[in-house]
């Protein structure tokens, strides 16, 4: 068996600046990595030196600078294919985000091939880009869509699965990882059914992708859509993979610059696969970056982030469970879950826990995390979540449990009257 490389926390931390700054006169414990992740100084150098030293448009111009732009700009679409296993840059597109990548299924695949009878299949613990694209074609195409239920756990129930299957099933969408509750979703299982069924098979890579090994082939996905920033890279760029024959027989989502072959006054034939979903200017600096961030996380070796982070996530777990008043969602047995915890305090609403944990530099999020159908499911009217990354020390676990020992005491001054100390 091969040693799985432990990370070295503390000298990773040097690499992240923000990670050095106060909040509030406390150091800034940052746990809400699901909405975005913190970048190392490689990946701002990355970008940085695009701009200072070789910013240029690509693929068009014939001068240095464009050329060396471009050779920065296509090796970032190659390191980003391998990074989730695509042996084909080609299948690699450049998007602005998840969100993006799943329209561009739901524009250039689902409205030119669904019609009324067919099935879109996602799960009740999609975020909101996995699912109001999916209402829009349904609604634009006559097409229905059915459901993955959950256990009371928060995990597919996956008999719901077989029966959503049934008739009609064109394309099922679900995510590898839940950020609203933390399941790690059974996506090879889903794919390798959705496929008997004769369904496509998309993957919502958004908390996948920055937290788990993943090879889109060991999957089995037709389609896997990810973001830059939430895996160290920058905002505004993110990809779809998509296999070569349906990317090849596929609609351009946008229409503009470099996405096309030839143009007449009337007409336009298409550039070639990717580049006939990339219109106009194309974020650089990002897919730069993009490329600097996997970099990052290939030498860091992602089996060994991951392994850091279900540790770190099962000990604050246990430490949570001791804070009086706590109600955790999602698996119980943490190897289902990665480093995403949804929690309540009873009466008191996430928004006050959050602003609390903040006045101690305790950084989450609270809301419906843009799961606002699964709250409802779950009877609340948000939560408050904490999110781990590669960065994060046993101690800022320990940083959030004291600080909402610290949310229970101001609660239990307020309910008493009494003023506070
Ligand atoms: N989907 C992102 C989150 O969970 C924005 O916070």
């Amino acid at each position: 068996m091969i040693a799985v490389k432990s990370l070295d926390v503390q000298t990773i931390r040097k690499d992240f600046p923000i990670l050095g700054r106060r909040i509030n006169g406390r150091p800034l414990v940052y746990l809400d990595n699901a909405a975005t992740s913190q970048k190392p100084v490689q990946v701002i150098d990355a970008i940085s030196a695009y701009y200072g030293l070789y910013n240029a448009n690509v693929h068009r111009g014939l001068h240095t600078l464009s050329e060396e732009a471009t050779v920065a700009f296509e090796e970032a679409r190659e390191k980003v294919a391998r990074f989730i296993g695509a042996s084909d840059p080609s299948c690699l597109v450049f998007t602005r985000n998840t969100t993006e990548s799943i329209n561009l299924v739901a524009y250039g695949w689902a409205r030119k091939n669904l019609k009324p009878g067919d099935v879109i299949v996602v799960s009740h613990l999609e975020h909101h880009s996995n699912l109001i694209p999916w209402q829009m074609v349904a609604r634009d195409t006559g097409a229905t869509v059915r459901f993955i239920l959950l256990t009371p756990e928060g995990t597919f129930d996956m008999d719901s699965l077989d029966e959503a299957l049934q008739d009609g099933a064109r394309l099922v969408s679900v995510s590898q990882m839940s950020n609203a509750l933390g399941t790690i979703n059974p996506v090879e299982e889903v794919a390798r059914r959705a496929h008997e069924a004769g369904a496509l098979v998309l993957v919502d890579g958004a908390q996948g992708a920055p937290h788990l090994k993943t090879d889109i082939r060991a999957m089995g996905c037709d389609f896997y859509a990810f973001s830059a920033h939430k895996m160290c890279g920058p905002t505004g760029i993110g990809a779809l993979y998509g296999h070569p024959a349906l990317l090849e027989s596929m609609e351009p989502f946008l229409g503009g610059g470099d996405m096309i072959s030839h143009v007449w006054f009337d007409r336009a034939t298409w550039n070639e696969v990717p580049y006939k979903f990339e219109a106009g200017t194309p974020d650089i600096a990002g897919a730069i970056g993009f490329g600097a961030a996997v970099d990052y996380l290939n030498a860091l070796d992602m089996e060994a982030v991951c392994d850091h982070e279900q540790e770190l996530t099962a000990y604050a777990v246990n430490a949570l469970s001791e804070v009086e008043g706590i109600r955790i969602y999602g698996p119980k047995d943490t190897r289902l879950r990665g480093g995403v915890i949804s929690f309540n305090l009873e009466g008191v609403h996430p928004h006050d826990v959050s602003q609390i944990l903040d006045s101690e530099g305790v950084a989450i999020r609270a809301g419906h995390h843009c799961c606002e159908p699964l709250m409802r499911l779950m009877e609340v009217p948000g939560t408050a979540r904490a999110s781990f990354y590669l960065y994060n020390t046993y101690e800022e676990s320990d940083a959030l449990v004291q600080a909402l020992h610290s949310v229970r005491k101001v609660f239990h001054h307020v309910a008493s009257g009494r003023p506070l100390p």
